[in-house]
């Protein structure tokens, strides 16, 4: 039998943005709205992870992640998802693997600093010629006229590629990348013990293959890729197996996901909004492109929120908050809040403020991998551009069941050209 840990609520609170079928059935966009009109910082009282606050308009969202010191990312008390746990629940057999998203300063100033080169203007200005001929490839590899599923062979292949090159991954072997992320990253499926044991024995699987490329890199020195860089560094090369497991896990899943959802994004986002398509077709300015790309993710939103955990008893804008209180912060609900993105349910690619998103999050623990997430999605629409063509959604695609990553599992299109 089971053990089973995370029972939902009989009767759910119905602002209880937490419940993953509202963003599998693509239903969380009017309790959202909800929430930001009637009560923008709410406290939930029970759902399936526990009592929570949900933060839902943009400026406390900002407000809190500015005060990291008061509301924090550790993972002693639960990190970064409204579905973590803190170290007090950990049961028998299961390890925690710390990482750097789920700590706060110093431990978080040290190790970021130390990956974050690898993400940085110029890394990311030499990755732009061979992205772009990758993103060209594997559109030329795709059938048009004929129906396929765009996550599987556009979103996951173009992502896959791109976490093989960051870490120098054996390239044969880099669709075992996308199968570990899957199953680490996917939170809501760990409701039992023995899911949770069948994760560990994935992130061990993980290790041991990092292990062997972590080996090889330590013969030679100088290289530029992710294990090599932290593998030089002070902060880094002495962690111990668990938090250097925790940190390749970030680095994929952080990757992976989020990235592959905001390709996907792409197109769905766009079919919906076929005028706003139009104007992507007639005008092929590489501004228009960026300004597109930005408000792609800002619609999107593919980590929905993060989590933070209150270290004292606070005010946050009237509301009593009590030491370890969880806040959900919503990015995918600040990133339609109307003060901010007037008629922010729609696409606009030419939106004024579009890059104020909060997609990346915001504060000392801002995405380090935006820019090249960037480049990735930017590389994609001048790409389909370049061929003029056109991707139509042929049916509503099958989302994930999850209130963190917010995206598609499947998604069937067939390209045209215009
Ligand atoms: C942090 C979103 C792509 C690696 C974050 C955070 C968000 C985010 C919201 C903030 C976490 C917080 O405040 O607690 C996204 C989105 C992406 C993307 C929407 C794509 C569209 C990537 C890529 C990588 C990456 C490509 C690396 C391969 C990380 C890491 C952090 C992070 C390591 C932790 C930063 C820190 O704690 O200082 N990401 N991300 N992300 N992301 Fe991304």
């Amino acid at each position: 039998m089971a053990t089973q840990y995370r029972v939902a609520p009989e009767n759910p609170d119905p602002l209880d943005v937490s419940r993953a079928e509202l963003w599998s059935e693509d239903r969380w966009q009017e309790p959202m709205a909800r929430l930001r009109a009637e009560s923008p910082i709410h406290y939930c009282e029970d759902s399936k992870f526990g009592p929570y606050w949900s933060v839902t308009t943009y400026k406390p969202i900002q407000h809190v992640e500015a005060l990291p010191k008061l509301f924090s990312s550790s993972w002693e008390y639960g990190g970064i998802t409204v579905a973590g746990d803190g170290v007090e629940h950990l049961q028998e057999g299961e390890i925690p693997m710390p990482m750097f998203i789920a700590m706060d300063p110093p431990q978080h100033t040290a190790q970021r600093r130390t990956v974050a080169p690898a993400f940085g203007p110029s890394e990311t200005e030499r990755m732009r010629t061979d992205t772009l001929k990758r993103t060209s490839d594997v559109l030329d590899s795709l059938p048009v006229g004929e129906p396929f599923d765009w996550v599987e062979k556009l979103s996951i292949e173009l992502t896959t590629q791109m976490l093989a090159i960051l870490f120098d991954f054996p390239w044969e072997e880099r669709h075992k990348l996308t199968a570990w992320s899957d199953a680490l990253g996917d939170i809501e499926s760990f409701n039992t013990l023995e899911e949770r044991q069948a994760r560990l024995a994935i992130a061990y699987e993980m290790g041991a293959a990092f292990k062997e490329l972590w080996d090889r890199k330590a013969q030679s020195p100088g290289e530029h890729d992710l294990i090599s860089i932290m593998l030089q560094s002070d902060a880094m090369s002495h962690m111990s197996h668990e938090e250097f497991m925790g940190n390749l896990i970030l680095l994929i899943v952080g990757g992976n996901d989020t990235t592959r959802n905001s390709m996907s994004a792409y197109a769905y986002g766009l079919h919906q909004f076929p005028e706003e398509r139009a104007k992507l077709e007639a005008n092929h300015d590489p501004d228009l492109a960026v300004n597109a790309m930005h408000e792609i993710l800002r619609w999107q939103t593919p980590l929905a929120h993060m989590r933070r955990t209150a270290m004292e008893d606070t005010e946050l804008f009237g509301h009593q908050i009590r030491k370890r209180d969880k806040l959900a912060l919503w990015y995918a609900s600040a990133n339609r809040d109307e003060s901010v993105f007037p008629d922010g349910d729609r696409i606009i690619v030419d939106r004024e403020n579009a890059r104020r998103h909060l997609a990346f999050g915001y504060g000392i623990h801002r995405c380090v991998g935006a820019r090249v997430a960037e480049l990735q999605l930017t590389a994609l629409i001048s790409e389909m551009q370049r061929r003029r063509l056109r991707v139509n959604v042929l049916a509503e695609p099958e989302r994930v069941h999850a209130s963190f990553v917010h995206g598609y599992r499947r998604m069937q299109v067939e390209l045209e050209r215009y």
